[in-house]
């Protein structure tokens, strides 16, 4: 299967292609297409060129594009879950679950399309603001390039084009380089939901070429990306007067302490949020703080709960954990648990590869906190556990990070819930839940090296536009 770059509402041959591999067999699926730096241009000149269209595009039809685009991949689903089983190593139940989110993405972008709006400003409340109205409205940015991830090749994708064809605008993605396919059928969808040529333009290549490119070019107006913060940083520093979303990913942690009993339930929260998709997600749970009264009979839990995971073929119903995206994270996790065991971690479960594609749940404990499985981010199956005293230690060593995306707190104490909210230097705090929780309308994005604005699709939407006032002097 050779897959084309779409280009003005084309699909084109290009110059080059790379053989993408299964994260699990290592099986060839597909030949897709490298775009290089003139046919990157292409791109750009079509979004370009699409932009005055869009901007004009009456809210209603906007909408109903988007409105298109659920009802298409409703009758797609199944066919999308497989695809991103295959590319991505998700197992086909956790990939069910990014497909019915990506639904609800591109129905909220649907409600926000009808909905952007801006507001009065009383200038009057300034003295020389007499006699005047003055209101603001939101206008579309113009081109926007998108840069996503592989670890949700779907619905991050649906938090980037779908607030920028909500807000009028027009779209350059650059896919993930493991993770294109689930990108490049977007193109498929689109076009028959009917958005018009050069609106969405789709251009799988190298971070050096595309990436490149695209954060440099003045006709590129806003840059959203999610990765890692050195990229990140990188590509922020390139971007000049652009605007710039980044969400570049945690080393979450989740504070139980002593007034909440270890229920199953909140159990089966830890073991979902610590390794659901190999742990490959920004707000995965990578470091547990349970207080010292709690500590052995979580551990004891925990453990018999991680110890059922199945693990293996993402295409199976069964399997709840499957590969890492590519072989150097297996070598990696190797190298950052014996790291930390050789300053006296200890591995309750796990530790080891099962095979070169795929690591096991690993439970560590006994870390010391400057490790790199503790002090920088994980983005695979292993999680630490340690033990506190005070809520005080606790929330110190929670917010000793370079990140601050999001965090939990388990407690059924509103004093210890408050000052957690308070006081966690994180963009959201879940109480009473894990730092996982993510709905698609919510405010998303980090403090500190997790980066800077918002996703959530009216956040978003309010990156994607730009404010103009415009202020009537009255006759007297
Ligand atoms: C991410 O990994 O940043 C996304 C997490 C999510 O959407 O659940």
């Amino acid at each position: 299967m050779k897959k084309h770059l779409f280009i003005n509402g084309v699909w084109k041959e290009a110059a080059e292609y790379l053989v993408l591999t299964s994260p699990y067999t290592g099986e060839a699926i597909a030949e897709v297409a490298q775009a290089n730096e003139s046919e990157t241009e292409e791109a750009i000149q079509a979004a370009a060129a699409a932009s005055s269209q869009m901007a004009k595009m009456p809210a209603h039809e906007r909408a109903a594009i988007l409105d298109n685009v659920t009802i298409i991949m409703e009758r797609r689903k199944e066919e999308l879950v497989r695809l991103l089983a295959l590319e991505a190593a998700k197992p086909v139940k956790t990939a069910r679950g990014e497909i019915a989110r990506t639904i609800q993405t591109y129905k909220f972008a649907a409600m926000e399309a009808r909905r952007i709006h801006g507001e009065t400003v009383p200038v009057d409340a300034a003295p020389g603001g007499e006699g005047r109205l003055a209101f603001t409205m939101r206008k579309p940015i113009g081109v926007v390039g998108a840069i996503t991830p592989f670890n949700f090749p779907f619905n991050l994708v649906a938090h980037k084009v779908g607030p920028a064809i909500a807000a009028g605008n027009t779209v350059i993605l650059k896919p993930a380089s493991q993770t294109p396919l689930s990108s490049l059928v977007l193109g498929e969808i689109f076009e028959e939901a009917g958005l018009p040529a050069g609106a969405l333009n789709i251009v799988p290549g190298k971070g050096s070429v595309v990436g490149e490119k695209l954060v440099r070019d003045p006709r590129i107006a806003a840059i959203t990306f999610t990765g890692s913060p050195e990229v990140g940083i990188a590509l922020k520093n390139k971007a000049g007067l652009k605007r710039v979303t980044l969400e570049l990913g945690s080393n979450s942690a989740l504070i139980i302490d002593q007034t909440v009993e270890l229920t199953k339930e909140l159990i089966d929260r830890c073991v979902l949020g610590t390794f659901s998709f190999s742990g490959q997600v920004c707000i995965s749970i990578q470091r547990i703080l349970v207080h010292e009264n709690s500590y052995e009979e979580f551990i004891t839990k925990f453990k018999a709960a991680v110890d059922k995971l199945v693990v293996g073929d993402p295409l199976d119903e069964a399997t709840d954990m499957s590969a890492m995206i590519a072989e150097k994270e297996v070598t990696r996790m190797e190298q950052w648990v014996s790291a930390a065991v050789s300053r006296g971690a200890k591995v309750v479960s796990g530790g080891k590869a099962v095979s070169s594609r795929v690591f096991a749940p690993t439970i560590l404990t006994d870390v010391p906190s400057d490790e790199p499985v503790s002090c920088q981010e994980v983005f695979g199956p292993i999680g630490t556990v340690s033990s506190f005293g005070t809520l005080d230690e606790a929330i110190r060593e929670v917010n000793n990070s370079r990140y601050g995306l999001q965090a939990g707190i388990y407690t059924n104490d509103i004093h210890a819930a408050m000052r957690a909210a308070e006081e966690l230097e994180v963009g959201g705090v879940m109480i009473n839940d894990f730092p996982t929780f993510r709905v698609d309308n919510m405010p998303y994005g980090g403090l500190k090296e997790s980066g800077f604005g918002r996703e959530g699709i009216k956040y978003a939407v309010e990156e994607m536009t730009e404010l103009k006032l415009i202020v009537i002097k009255l006759k007297p």
